[in-house]
């Protein structure tokens, strides 16, 4: 490519050709290029091409931040949390003892409260123009009702009940004091069974925290999202998933995870 600009300008049909070969490679390139959150399920406005929408808004990033009235500066986050208070797992602990939290940290609660079906999908700390409101959202046999997502369908801890869930809000094996948690996996479980943790410029991802593991074939930690608490680091929502649909993968994850492991071997060792 680089040659190019000191090439001789091919014929005009000869670039036509040349050009619609491009797209046709372009068409067999990794999901991540170019990738966007336009027609993604998180494109919520009026005009995407995602089954659930707004009747007339055509903002995009409106529905989760806003650059004013946002509930806090940090991340401009247009919404509330979820108005779950308390969290359930089924059992009090991972197999290996790891506490599972009663209560989340607030970067997965910002997911729950769509999420969980607690808030409705279309209520802003700043609708238009400054004031809260609610912008309309078209409802969904099955799927959306009063503008909320409907249990069962794209929900996650409803009713404060994350049993059968992955955990989140916890620390990452061998990590102390994440969310007030200690792993309860220590010392050479550690190293047999997880990936190292990794921090600074190695880190794909917006934390510069992430696992050891590289390559876009192989299980590619590089882009999995670790976080800092006031102790150790741990894993969240976003650990697995990108809101921003940032690399293009099925489900909004960071690694592939429809038609490889790569995306769980990212952490763990198996
Ligand atoms: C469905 C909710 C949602 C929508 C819609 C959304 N975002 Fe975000 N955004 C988030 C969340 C959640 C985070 C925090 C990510 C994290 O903690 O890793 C975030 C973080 C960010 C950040 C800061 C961190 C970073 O990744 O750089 C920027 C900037 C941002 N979003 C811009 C946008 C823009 C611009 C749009 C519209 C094109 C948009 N977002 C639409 C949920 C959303
Ligand atoms: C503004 C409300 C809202 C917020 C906040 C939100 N989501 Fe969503 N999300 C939705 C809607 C609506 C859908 C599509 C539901 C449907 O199609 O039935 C969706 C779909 C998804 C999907 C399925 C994507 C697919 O392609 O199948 C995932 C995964 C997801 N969200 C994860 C998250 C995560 C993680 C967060 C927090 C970072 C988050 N969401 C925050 C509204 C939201
Ligand atoms: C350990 C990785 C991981 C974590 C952490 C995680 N997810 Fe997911 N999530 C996935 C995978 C993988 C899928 C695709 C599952 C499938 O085959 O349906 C998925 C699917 C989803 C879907 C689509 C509907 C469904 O149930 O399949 C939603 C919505 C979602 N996740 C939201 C969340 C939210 C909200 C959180 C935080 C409370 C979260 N996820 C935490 C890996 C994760
Ligand atoms: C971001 C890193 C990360 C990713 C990605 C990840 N996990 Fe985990 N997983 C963990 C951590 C940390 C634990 C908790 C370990 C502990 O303290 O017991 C865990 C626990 C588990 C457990 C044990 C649960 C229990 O109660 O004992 C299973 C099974 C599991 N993960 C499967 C998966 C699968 C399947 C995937 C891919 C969909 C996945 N993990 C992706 C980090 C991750």
């Amino acid at each position: 490519m680089s040659t190019w600009a000191t090439r001789t300008a091919p014929a005009a049909p000869l670039r036509r050709a040349a050009l619609l070969a491009a797209s046709v490679v372009a068409l067999f390139l990794p999901a991540a290029a170019g990738a966007q959150i336009r027609n993604s399920r998180h494109d919520l406005s009026s005009t995407s091409t995602a089954s659930v929408k707004a009747q007339s808004e055509t903002q995009i990033c409106k529905f989760c931040h806003t650059p004013h009235g946002a509930e806090s500066t940090r991340l401009l986050w247009n919404r509330g949390q979820t108005t779950q208070a308390a969290y359930t797992w089924g059992t009090p602990a991972t197999a290996a003892g790891t506490p599972l939290p009663s209560s989340l940290m607030a970067r997965s609660k910002m997911c729950l409260g769509c999420h969980d079906g607690s808030i409705s999908i279309g209520s802003l700390r700043n609708a238009g123009g400054g004031p809260a409101g609610t912008v309309a959202i078209t409802d969904v046999a099955g799927r959306v009702a009063g503008g909320r997502l409907v249990a069962g369908t794209y929900t996650v801890g409803v009713g404060g009940n994350m049993s059968g869930s992955h955990p989140v809000s916890i620390p990452y094996a061998g990590q102390n004091g994440y969310n007030g948690i200690n792993s309860a996996v220590t010392g050479a479980a550690v190293t047999a069974g997880y990936r190292t943790v990794l921090t600074g410029t190695t880190c794909q991802n917006r934390t510069g925290i992430c696992t050891n593991t590289t390559g876009t074939s192989g299980p590619n930690g590089v882009v999995i999202e670790l976080y800092q608490g006031t102790g150790g680091v741990g894993i969240e929502c976003n650990s697995c998933h990108e809101p921003h649909n940032e690399y293009g993968f099925q489900w909004l994850l960071r690694v592939d995870a429809a038609t490889s492991d790569n995306l769980c071997r990212s952490c763990h060792t198996k």
